[in-house]
């Protein structure tokens, strides 16, 4: 199956989608405090989803996942469950992903947020990723490839000490939440014949661990860890290739690229 190329009636469905996709995490930010469960902040951004925004939470049900949002704190990789009796504390990083359906169109979009003053290596974690997400987005343009991306990526994230997961990757996103291709965020060789061409629309989502990069699925076969429980960060952009390079869907109010000095 080829990756489909969007409509420009399809592109501005997905425009819209991914900026709601990026309320949500505008809206959530202030309620992202110690004391708080990952239970009440999914409540939060569900009743904001359905209410406010008439929008459908993606993730609800999708394969069986039970919440309108994945909450992945520490050593949780992603695809963390919202729970009343989880509460964030000082210290924590945390990941929400949240992916809104608008009108048939999706737009996801995650990243990561420090509760209090964190470790150092924890906010360097959570800054390198960070860069790891620019640096792949600027590789895209026509006929660059998906390995132009992976390779950017890797090559940050080893260079500062840190490993890139390879079990979970970015993703088509369109009518469907999601769709080919899978993109990779390590320089797998097959993603070279992967060219990129005006109207593609995907996600970069990069993990990226403090330790190695292996993971592990727990027993409620949705929440994924490191394997040496050490910490993981995470953020991702919905994204469509322009025809002189990119424009992003799920920018935040203010957001500006964040890349290495
Ligand atoms: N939003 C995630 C992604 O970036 C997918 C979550 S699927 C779920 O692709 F089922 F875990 F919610
Ligand atoms: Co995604
Ligand atoms: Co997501």
């Amino acid at each position: 199956m080829a990756i489909k190329i969007k409509t420009a009636q399809e592109i501005q469905k997905l425009r819209l989608a991914g900026r709601l996709a990026a309320e949500v995490l505008e809206m959530i930010e202030p309620h992202v405090v110690a004391g708080v469960s990952t239970g009440e902040l999914n409540r939060i951004m569900h009743d904001y989803m359905t209410n406010q925004q008439n929008v459908i939470p993606a993730t609800l049900n999708y394969h069986g996942f039970p919440a309108s949002s994945c909450i992945s704190i520490n050593h949780v990789v992603c695809h963390g469950i919202p729970d009343d009796n989880k509460k964030l504390k000082k210290g924590d990083i945390v990941n929400i992903d949240v992916t809104v359906i608008k009108d048939g169109y999706h737009g996801d979009t995650s990243r990561m947020f420090e509760v209090g003053d964190v470790k150092p290596f924890a906010h360097r974690l959570c800054q390198v990723a960070q860069e790891c997400l620019w640096l792949g987005i600027e590789q895209v343009k026509p006929e660059a490839t998906l390995y132009d991306v992976a390779l950017a990526i890797q090559n940050h994230a080893e260079q500062q000490g840190f490993s890139v997961v390879r079990e979970y990757c970015g993703h088509g996103i369109g009518a469907d939440f999601h769709e080919e291709p899978q993109v990779l965020h390590y320089a797998a060789p097959e993603l070279k014949e992967i060219v990129l061409k005006p109207g593609m629309v995907f996600t970069i989502e990069p993990m990226i661990n403090l330790g190695k990069a292996a993971v592990k699925l727990l027993g409620d076969n949705w929440t994924v860890i490191t394997k040496d429980r050490k910490l993981s960060a995470q953020w991702e952009h919905t994204l469509t290739v322009t025809e002189d390079g990119y424009e992003i869907f799920t920018l935040r109010e203010g957001e500006k690229p964040v890349l290495p000095v």
